[in-house]
């Protein structure tokens, strides 16, 4: 990602800029969001996605409410707009973790007169950064333990880059990290059906910062990982149940099966917002459906019969025993199980010195 190039961008008019995902990278167009509603719809459609960026946006969209809202059922009006940000798409975690954080300002402010515009946007801001943080962090993490063996080409799925984050990137953070480092040899970005978030997002980020990739069909990584020459599977997750299982992009449970198969390990990147502590198990994990036309079209081409029957979800989830290893800012979780990822998250963060 160039520096220039910024995603989800608050703008000086108190509006929301978001690239739109949708058209990358044949068109770079980015729309303005002006309501709650539009961030709500820009999330559902796809403008923006990525289990952080969307949080991130809809923690903007909650921003927006509040510069709308006025009279005194401002605290009814603005958690009506947490709530319909809420709806927006229901796997990712970090979403309805971002939307917790915004409505818990809401409610200290709930007996003031006018909304908490300004603690609302910086809280925003935040979340924006400290996620670019988390990500640079895990970036580290990861790449440590690719240092661990020889150079090997490795492969990811769907698209985790910046486009998916604060920035850097958390399954991407860790290959930009490895690769500057010079521990990764290539990448190989499977497309991802039906989306091509690999190969449109993915493929587009890595070659703008002369990362070399490999763009393949996502039912060749079978191929890929029999020859030997990949040493990770690198990907990112939506959520993580307490016991570790993970949900992630359609296809990372195939892949996480094929590894073990042939000896590749697998890596998953993401930070402590994407943990769900309050499922013990992956099957308890909302698993989001689309509607049919994003299999049945290709653009405005018919691929499919008409009327035909339509099975479309969009994530999957990988049992824990399938994991090597969980990277998040906190640091990494080898062999992931409920007792590691509670010790984890429960162990108190170093702060920095406090300034004298
Ligand atoms: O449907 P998408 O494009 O939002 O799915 C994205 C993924 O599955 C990513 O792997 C996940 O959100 C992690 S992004 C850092």
């Amino acid at each position: 990602m160039t520096a220039t190039l910024k995603p989800i961008r608050w703008c000086a008019d108190n509006t929301l800029e978001l690239l739109d995902q949708r058209w990358l990278p044949s068109r770079h167009e980015t729309l303005r969001i002006t309501t709650a509603e539009e961030a709500a719809e820009a999330i559902t459609s796809m403008v923006v996605r990525g289990a952080p960026a969307i949080g991130i946006t809809a923690a903007y969209g909650v921003v927006l409410a509040s510069h709308q809202a006025s009279g005194d059922d401002w605290p009814a009006v603005v958690n009506a707009s947490i709530d319909r940000l809420a709806a927006s798409r229901p796997t990712a975690i970090n979403l309805f973790w971002a939307l917790e954080r915004m409505r818990a300002i809401v409610s200290a402010h709930s007996q003031h007169e006018t909304p908490p515009f300004a603690a609302l946007l910086e809280a925003a801001r935040a979340i924006q950064r400290q996620d670019l943080a988390d990500c640079m962090a895990m970036g580290e993490y990861g790449a440590d333990l690719l240092a661990r063996e020889a150079p090997k080409a490795v492969m990811t799925h769907c698209n985790t880059g910046a486009l998916a984050t604060g920035g850097h990137g958390t399954a991407l953070g860790v290959i930009r990290s490895a690769w500057a480092r010079g521990l990764i040899t290539r990448v190989h970005a499977n497309e991802t059906r039906p989306w091509l978030q690999g190969a449109r997002l993915t493929a587009w980020e890595l070659a703008q910062e002369h990362i070399p990739v490999t763009l393949a069909v996502d039912s060749s990584a079978s191929l890929l990982m029999a020859s030997g020459d990949i040493g990770w599977l690198i990907v990112g997750a939506d959520r993580i149940t307490a016991n570790g299982d993970v949900a992630n992009k359609i296809g990372t449970l195939a892949l996480a099966v094929q590894a073990r198969y042939f000896g590749v390990k697998v890596m998953v990147v993401a930070p402590t917002s994407t943990f769900d502590l309050s499922l013990a198990s992956g099957t308890d994990i909302p698993i989001e459906t689309r509607g049919a036309r994003e299999l049945t079209h290709q653009g405005e081409r018919a691929v499919a019969p008409d009327d035909i029957d339509i099975f479309n979800p969009v994530f999957d989830v990988t049992p824990a025993e399938l994991v090597d290893v969980i990277v998040c800012e906190r640091g990494v979780i080898e062999r992931p199980d409920r007792a590691a990822i509670a010790q984890l998250l429960a162990a108190e963060i170093p702060r920095a010195p406090a300034m004298p």
